[in-house]
């Protein structure tokens, strides 16, 4: 429907900072025994937006993005992914919403009995079981090819290096053509050029694919690189949200504390 309404509608959308949020959480709680790890944690992310979540270790952030994709539940809250509240879903729904989903663990979790091309194959070879496999060779050189792994598809895991392992991983989140990618970490344990590869390469892959994303990270220099929002949690809550400048203008003592050991 390109109407006048319809347009005029999109720019009004626009003007008010842009269309619904992809991801919605809100109001999270999720506890380990008497560990409350998440104690009401509220995000929203749109199309084409990354948001950086960063705090100390122990924090909760690999949980987040966990609880997001749907390996733990929460103990109570919501989830919207599109709009649709993952809580209730079937594990039929669950996987096709997970489908939307990349995911980048923190420690890449490479398959190490599979070389790098059937790590990349993985997720194409359980979810598009139609797809000729001609296509799916294609589809993986070109995966691998965009993160600059093309000569390396018959390697195993543990024959290349950190930062190609993460590349790897990468290549294997954007498989199913995801609206959402979640990265856990994506630049940690690797040498400043590796990281600042890896950046680019995120920053690229956002402004072609216009994704909605979370990246976890410590590295304050890829988190500006790569990212548009800041999440700074403490204690299960988010401390402060916002821009770069609104987390360097905030008067929150643990905000200051946290900037000043970046
Ligand atoms: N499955 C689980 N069972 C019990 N405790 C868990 C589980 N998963 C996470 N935790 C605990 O929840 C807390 C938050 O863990 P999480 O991995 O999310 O931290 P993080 O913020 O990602 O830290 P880091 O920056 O070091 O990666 C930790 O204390 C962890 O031990
Ligand atoms: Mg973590």
């Amino acid at each position: 429907m390109d109407t006048i309404e319809q347009i005029a509608m999109d720019l009004a959308e626009a003007e008010q900072g842009g269309s619904a949020p992809v991801i919605a959480v809100e109001d999270l709680h999720k506890s380990f025994g008497s560990q409350n790890v998440l104690d009401g944690i509220s995000l929203a992310v749109k199309r084409g937006e990354t948001l950086a979540v960063l705090g100390r270790s122990g924090t909760g952030k690999s949980v987040l993005l966990r609880l997001i994709i749907g390996l733990e539940t929460p103990d109570s809250g919501s989830i919207s992914i599109d709009g649709n509240e993952i809580g209730g879903l079937t594990v039929d729904r669950m996987g096709e919403i997970r489908k939307k989903m990349g995911f980048l663990f923190q420690h890449a979790a490479l398959y190490d009995s599979l070389t790098v091309r059937e790590n990349v194959a993985f997720p194409l070879r359980h979810n598009r079981k139609d797809m000729p496999q001609s296509e799916l060779t294609d589809r993986v050189k070109q995966l691998l090819a965009e993160v600059g792994l093309a000569a390396d598809l018959n390697k195993m895991p543990s024959d290349i290096s950190g930062g190609m392992q993460k590349r790897v991983g990468l290549a294997r989140a954007l498989a199913l053509e995801p609206e959402i990618l979640l990265l856990d970490e994506p630049t940690a344990g690797l040498d400043p050029i590796s990281s600042g590869e890896i950046d680019d390469l995120i920053l690229k892959l956002q402004r072609e694919r216009q994704m909605a994303s979370i990246v976890v990270t410590h590295d304050l220099h890829s988190a500006k690189t790569i990212a548009n929002r800041f999440a700074l949690l403490d204690q299960g809550d988010v401390v402060v949200e916002g821009t770069f400048e609104d987390l360097q203008q905030s008067s929150i003592p643990f905000v200051r504390e946290f900037l000043k050991h970046l």
